[in-house]
């Protein structure tokens, strides 16, 4: 079986961090949201992966996964000129693809729990489709499944205005080949993309064999900066271990599970877990508080940071209290010694600033 991750697509939800960084490569606890996605996929024992790129991020993505090398994957990259849809990545993929099953992955969302075993399942049970749903409080800005009483699968809507049922489609499905014939049939949508939840729509009208399968743990479509504030949360929650290696002075204190990289400097600060704190960053006379993400080689000076992600190369200076904030890479968020009243900011396009 082969793996086909999606890593084009705009950001546009993501903005302005997205104007300058691919969606799939904003680091959540510090490691890019495609870094848990290879590595969920070789837990399944995936060994092929062929990544969907857009021409304005393909660069950073190739980048990031030859870096790493990490994963026994074996990666093609497929470029998709324009974001046509799901269905038209899989498209362009037919050459690769050929007439493997393979899992398609969207490089944006993450699972609590991985995709582990459901190789298995889809395979044994010989299913042209297998889908994960989760049940949401906004359906309409998902795919939205309706089920028989039996928990069958009748019908998927995309993006419905009048969401039938608060089931979505999570963005990660195994097919088989037939997927290509459903995909040939379809037309694209209102948006003028292809949907990949139309094709499987037809595939059920082709008599395949669609299932789904309930997610009981978390899953996180990381499109906006509040979902990835939680996304940050929940993986802090999940995944950080006490990892202490940095140096620390006697006036500093480190409380719960906090990870440290390497060469990272505390200077009479307070750090409570969970939080990350990338290599070579400085924390002087600071309180750096829960469910906090700092990237590498940034300085925090003389503040108070709270429930926020500040990537890296980065400086926040004498600030009194900084919070729910998603700050990107190489940016100041400084206040000024002199007193006075006027606010001086160099903001990149869509920019929020909430004084
Ligand atoms: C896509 C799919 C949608 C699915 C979602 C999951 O939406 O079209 O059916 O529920 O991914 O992340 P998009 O992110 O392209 O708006």
């Amino acid at each position: 079986m082969k793996a086909l991750v999606l890593s084009g697509g705009k950001g546009t939800r993501l903005r302005p961090i997205t104007h300058t960084m691919a969606k799939q490569l904003v680091p959540v606890a510090n490691e890019p949201i495609l870094g848990y996605v290879f590595q969920h996929l070789e837990d399944a024992g995936i060994k092929e992966v062929g990544v969907i790129v857009a021409p304005e991020t393909q660069e950073d993505v190739r980048a990031f996964l030859k870096e790493g090398k990490r994963w026994k994957l074996k990666v093609t990259y497929i470029l998709q000129d324009q974001p046509l849809g799901l269905a038209h990545a899989v498209k362009t993929a037919k050459p690769f693809l050929g007439d493997s099953p393979f899992v398609m992955y969207l490089g944006d969302n993450l699972l609590a729990e991985g995709i582990k075993g459901y190789r298995e399942r889809f395979l044994e049970e010989k299913l042209d489709a297998f889908l994960f749903l989760k049940e949401v409080d906004n359906p309409s800005s998902f795919g939205v499944a309706v089920l028989d009483k039996k928990g069958r699968i009748t019908k998927l809507i995309e993006k419905p205005k009048n969401p039938p049922s608060n089931l979505a489609l999570v963005g990660i499905y195994f097919f088989s080949p037939r997927i290509h014939e459903a995909i040939d049939r379809i037309k694209p949508s209102a948006r003028g993309e292809l949907e990949i939840t139309d094709a499987i729509q037809e595939l059920m009208n082709m008599k395949g064999q669609v299932k789904g399968h309930k997610l009981e743990g978390w899953w996180l479509d990381t499109g906006k900066k509040d979902d990835f504030l939680a996304a940050n949360t929940i993986v802090l929650d999940d995944y950080v271990k006490r990892n202490v290696c940095g140096q620390c002075d006697a006036q500093s204190q480190i409380i719960g599970r906090v990870s440290l990289g390497t060469g990272v400097k505390v200077v009479n600060s307070t750090i409570r877990g969970p939080v990350v704190i990338g290599e070579e960053a400085e924390i002087i006379d600071s309180f750096i508080g829960p469910y906090t993400t700092i990237g590498p080689h940034t300085r925090v000076f003389h503040s108070v940071v709270e429930h926020s992600v500040i990537l890296n190369h980065c400086l926040i200076e004498n600030i009194p209290r900084l919070e729910d904030s998603l700050i990107g890479r190489e940016s100041r968020v400084i206040l000024g010694q002199k007193q006075s009243k006027a606010l001086r900011l160099l903001i990149g396009d869509n920019g929020v600033v909430e004084v």
